[in-house]
């Protein structure tokens, strides 16, 4: 479905992002349909962050989808369990890129009510794949599956992990071009979709070629800053279109009660 026109302010549907305090100062969240590029160096979450906002969207009985090149399931799904999220609210359900497969795990995602997280493990397929040979098309791989799950089982948001893992993956030539193609992709869709990209250490640039940013709907940073020896998390929305969104720099705190966000550079809480 193509954009459409608002005929007066606050019309708008969004998404929150899932961070309290973070949402707040954004009208909500990010307006249906976004692209949302969440940058930052390793280790700031940024997977998390996604896995949280989709996580948030599941549990309202939405179907949602998270393509990871970069960790296997276990992994990530590890990671998460570590970090508290309840799997009794959601399913989650796995899939890699067999149309077979995809079939039979499309009906169980019908069959059953509440929301589901399908999750896309193209890392594992992509480990056991070796040299550069095989591995030609991925973002057509990744374009039909998502296509399947929009029109099988109305997925209403994705996250990409990462866009650097793609790149290594596809033909990259003109850049400019196949990031504006893979945007809009998901725009027609109509699905709301988180692209994780990683900043240098150094913060020197948000992403790799330098465009993402510019072609995305909303930029989401994340640094690791260091303050007397101690080392927080701090997340500032640096754009988001349509959006009254406060620009200031938040620490990012997740505790047992989920992600938030601290106003006016506080301390965290320990
Ligand atoms: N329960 C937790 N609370 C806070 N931080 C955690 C928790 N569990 C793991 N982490 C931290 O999360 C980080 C990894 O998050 P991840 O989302 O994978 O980061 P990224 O995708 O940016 O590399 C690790 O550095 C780990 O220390
Ligand atoms: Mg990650």
């Amino acid at each position: 479905m193509p954009e459409e026109l608002i005929s007066a302010k606050g019309q708008i549907k969004r998404m929150p992002i899932g961070i309290k305090g973070l949402d707040e100062h954004a009208e909500g969240g990010v307006p249906l349909g976004s692209s949302v590029l969440v940058t930052g160096a390793a280790g700031t979450m940024k997977s998390s962050v996604c896995f949280n906002a989709i996580y948030t969207e599941a549990s309202k009985g939405n179907n949602v989808l998270y393509i990871t090149l970069e960790q296997s399931y276990v992994s990530l799904l590890n990671q998460m369990i570590n970090m508290g999220f309840n799997f009794d609210k959601i399913d989650v359900t796995i899939i890699g890129s067999d149309p077979n497969i995809i079939r039979q795990k499309i009906k169980q995602v019908n069959a059953s009510k509440k929301g589901h997280l399908i999750l896309s493990d193209l890392a594992s397929l992509r480990a056991t794949i070796k040299g550069k040979g095989a591995t030609e098309n991925w973002w057509d791989t990744i374009a039909k599956i998502v296509k399947t799950m929009k029109k099988e089982t109305n997925i209403t948001a994705v996250v990409l992990d990462s866009l650097n893992s793609l790149y290594v993956l596809s033909d990259f030539k003109e850049p400019r071009n196949k990031i504006f193609h893979i945007y809009n992709f998901f725009k027609q869709l109509d699905v709301t979709t988180f692209f994780v990209s990683e900043m240098p250490k150094d913060a020197s640039k948000y992403s790799e070629y330098e465009i993402e940013p510019f072609l995305a709907d909303a930029v989401v940073v994340i640094q690791l800053v260091e303050r007397n020896r101690k080392v927080t998390r701090e997340i500032n929305v640096a754009k988001m279109r349509a959006t009254k969104v406060s620009v200031d720099v938040f620490t990012l705190e997740y505790s047992k009660t989920g992600f938030q966000a601290l106003y006016g550079g506080k301390m965290p809480l320990v």
